[in-house]
């Protein structure tokens, strides 16, 4: 057993850890201001090739795998988690899934302009009355000749505003309900008949795109079809346990920036004569705040490298998201707690990542699916 990163891990961490050190940190609170990224920054991730980090290199990409992708996505979002979700959506929930079960002539098609960012994928689930509960969606897609016809609404769209391409989850056999009859499209976003909403104005991660995205009558080719007709439901699961290690490892990112300022001001502020950081209650929370961050790494790790081997990995991504998630809101609760009345404001951008955090425990399942994944497995 090794738990070091080895040469190639290292580089890789090292460059991310770079561009988000010199890059991103410096624009953390501009991207939360104004409420979109500077598009310097998609160039920027384009020259490091950071949009195909884990798209195949005969497709243009670096060709790493959920390993790396973790490490570079716990330093990105430790600067700026609003580019940090932007890029674990397109490489884990399109580039991946693209990857694993698209034709060749579909991997051709979007896979190398997915690697250079030229396009920005989207993952279309959920529903306006289909959140947890995702089998009960219901986007039709009706087979006319070479064509499918889809009507219906998506939420919560992440790069919604920047997609050049949507996996779209629709309902392709009708009658069907849950889980059957289900299939994955790929919607090109330039297709007539769809409406990308306006972004939302979200508690944290404000520089990111969420919209709603609407489908009627757009009329998709037969050959846009990912994977198997009617089997699409289980393509968006086994894609989501990919996107789960990434959103635990935007929340190990969160959890270590407000470990690092919680530091740096328990060691600044002084109070009854001695910086504050001397007392044990603020040396017991950043004990508390360090061993969660450590054991929320260990848990991604695990469940990248499973998946990294082929391996099912459905629990362990659960767990994984459960706990950083959690450990990521315990660390900016704590932080700002530390911080008292000044963390409260925007003097600091602890405030920021208390709003930041929020969003891990509820996007890509909230942590209450999260653990009817982990106990379904535990009892099976
Ligand atoms: N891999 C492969 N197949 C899987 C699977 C997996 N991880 N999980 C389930 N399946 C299969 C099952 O085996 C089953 O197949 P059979 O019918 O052949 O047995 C089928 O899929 C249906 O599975 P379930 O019966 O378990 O389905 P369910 O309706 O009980 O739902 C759930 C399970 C875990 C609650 C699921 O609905 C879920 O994950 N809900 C949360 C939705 C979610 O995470 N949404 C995130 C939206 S995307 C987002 O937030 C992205 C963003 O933009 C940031």
């Amino acid at each position: 057993m090794d738990f070091g990163l080895d040469e190639e891990l290292t580089l890789v961490r090292d460059m991310a850890r770079s561009f988000a050190d010199t890059e991103l940190m410096p624009r953390a609170t501009k991207h939360d201001r104004q409420g979109t990224l500077d598009r310097e920054v998609f160039a920027l991730m384009k020259d490091l090739g950071l949009w195909g980090l884990t798209i195949p290199e005969e497709y243009g990409g670096a060709g790493l795998g959920n390993q790396a992708l973790a490490v570079v996505l716990e330093e990105i979002n430790r600067a700026c988690a609003s580019t940090g979700v932007t890029l674990s959506v397109h490489n884990s929930l399109i580039g991946a899934p693209l990857r694993k079960f698209g034709t060749e002539a579909q991997k051709r098609e979007w896979l190398p302009k997915l690697a250079t960012g030229e396009v920005i994928g989207a993952y279309c689930l959920t529903e306006p009355n289909a959140g947890s509960d995702a089998a009960s969606l219901r986007t039709t897609a009706r087979l006319d000749g070479d064509h499918f016809v889809v009507d219906g609404t998506k939420v919560w769209v992440t790069n919604g505003g920047w997609a050049g391409v949507f996996l779209a989850y629709v309902r392709t056999e009708p009658g069907t309900s849950r889980a059957k009859g289900v299939s994955a499209l790929l919607i090109p976003a330039n297709l007539p008949g769809i409406r990308v909403g306006k972004p939302e104005k979200k508690c944290g991660i404000r520089g990111s795109s969420t919209t709603e995205v609407e489908f009627s009558g757009v009329r998709v080719p037969k050959a846009n079809l990912l994977g198997t007709l009617h089997d699409g439901f289980k393509i968006a699961m086994d894609t989501l346990d990919g996107g789960r290690i990434g959103i635990a490892s935007q929340a190990v990112g969160i959890g270590r920036a407000c470990l690092e300022a919680a530091v740096k001001y328990s060691k600044e502020r002084e109070q009854f004569g001695k910086p504050i950081g001397e007392f044990q209650a603020i040396q017991w929370k950043l004990a508390d705040m360090a061993t969660r961050i450590d054991a929320s790494r260990l848990l991604v790790q695990k469940a990248a490298w499973m998946r990294d081997r082929g391996e099912r990995c459905s629990q362990q991504a659960a767990e994984a998201k459960l706990f950083a998630s959690q450990t990521a809101n315990f660390c900016a609760d704590e932080c700002l707690q530390i911080h008292g009345g000044a963390g409260y404001t925007d003097h600091f951008h602890v405030e920021r990542l208390f709003r930041d955090a929020r969003i891990t425990e509820i996007y890509e399942g909230a942590t209450d699916i999260q653990r009817i994944v982990i106990a379904r497995a535990v009892t099976a």
